[in-house]
């Protein structure tokens, strides 16, 4: 059966919108915190609640879709094929816990393993980023101009600068090299809104030695709106059914930073 990309966006937007009201409410009372993998990997009854409430939307209202989504509420998914709603209820947790601030819903949704639809949505700032293939992408509602190229020494990058002192990241070095060659870089904590600055000319790439599709996947097709590129450390394609380094930015920036800086082989 054929999708209506453009009227699938518009309920996929209402949902976040009405996500973001029950994410707000919950800031009023004091939230539990759990860690998972590590201690500074935390997750919030809050982050559960909103994964089970698009779960539960999409359930409902396209039975035949699939999901995938950070806090396991849906069964393990070992493909793309049909439709997938990719979707991370609260991208940047860290910052909800500490700042109740700079954090994003990210919810995307992919046809056979291509974006079709690509929603980001900064909460606090009620500031919404969105794409459809095909049709643009957007920042509430004002269309993103396709990007401006800047040399590398005169851009800003988005960077985590805890992996520049990770000892068995083998990526130290090369990160280090970039950090000295450009000329600033940024971490907000929500790779999903650092994606859509990308893709909004706020920052001129954005890199990560380890993501999840769901930090990435409502961002891609925003990119791929602007013509900017997102790519592994070694130039592959995104896999959305694992981990993965990443590393996105504007056209000739994006090259010179994997052919320059991470993608030798280590
Ligand atoms: C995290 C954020 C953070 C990135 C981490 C992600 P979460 O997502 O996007 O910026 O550095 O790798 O796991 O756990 O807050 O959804
Ligand atoms: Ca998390
Ligand atoms: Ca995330
Ligand atoms: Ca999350």
């Amino acid at each position: 059966m054929s999708v209506d990309w453009l009227e699938l966006e518009k309920v996929a937007k209402a949902w976040t919108y009405e996500a973001a009201g029950l994410i707000k409410q919950s800031l009023a009372n004091p939230i539990h915190i759990e860690a998972k993998s590590n201690p500074d990997d935390l997750v919030t009854e809050v982050d559960r609640a909103i994964e089970s409430f698009f779960y539960h939307k999409i359930d409902q209202t396209y039975p035949e879709h699939h999901f995938l989504g950070e806090e396991g509420i849906a069964e393990e998914l070992n493909s793309l094929d049909g439709t997938v709603w990719i979707i991370d209820p609260i991208d940047g947790t860290m910052n909800f816990v500490h700042q109740k601030y700079n954090f994003a819903i990210s919810v995307a949704v992919y046809h056979d393993g291509v974006g079709m639809v690509g929603l980001i949505y900064d909460v606090m700032n009620d500031e919404l980023f969105h794409a459809i293939r095909g049709h643009g992408a957007y920042v509430n509602n004002e269309e993103l101009v396709p990007v401006k190229e800047r040399p590398l020494h005169e851009s800003i990058i988005g960077l985590n600068a805890k992996w520049l002192v990770q000892e068995k990241n083998p990526y130290k070095n090369p990160l280090k090299a970039l950090v000295r060659d450009v000329r600033s870089i940024r971490s907000y904590g929500s790779a999903a809104l650092e994606i859509a600055y990308v893709a909004a000319d706020r920052l001129d790439g954005y890199i990560s030695v380890n993501l999840s599709p769901w930090d990435y996947a409502a961002g891609i097709v925003l990119l791929e709106e602007v013509g900017c590129k997102a790519s592994t450390f070694r130039g592959e394609h995104l896999d959305y059914l694992q981990k993965s380094t990443v590393i996105v930015g504007k056209p000739s920036l994006h090259k010179e930073m994997v052919s320059s800086y991470v993608g030798e082989e280590l």
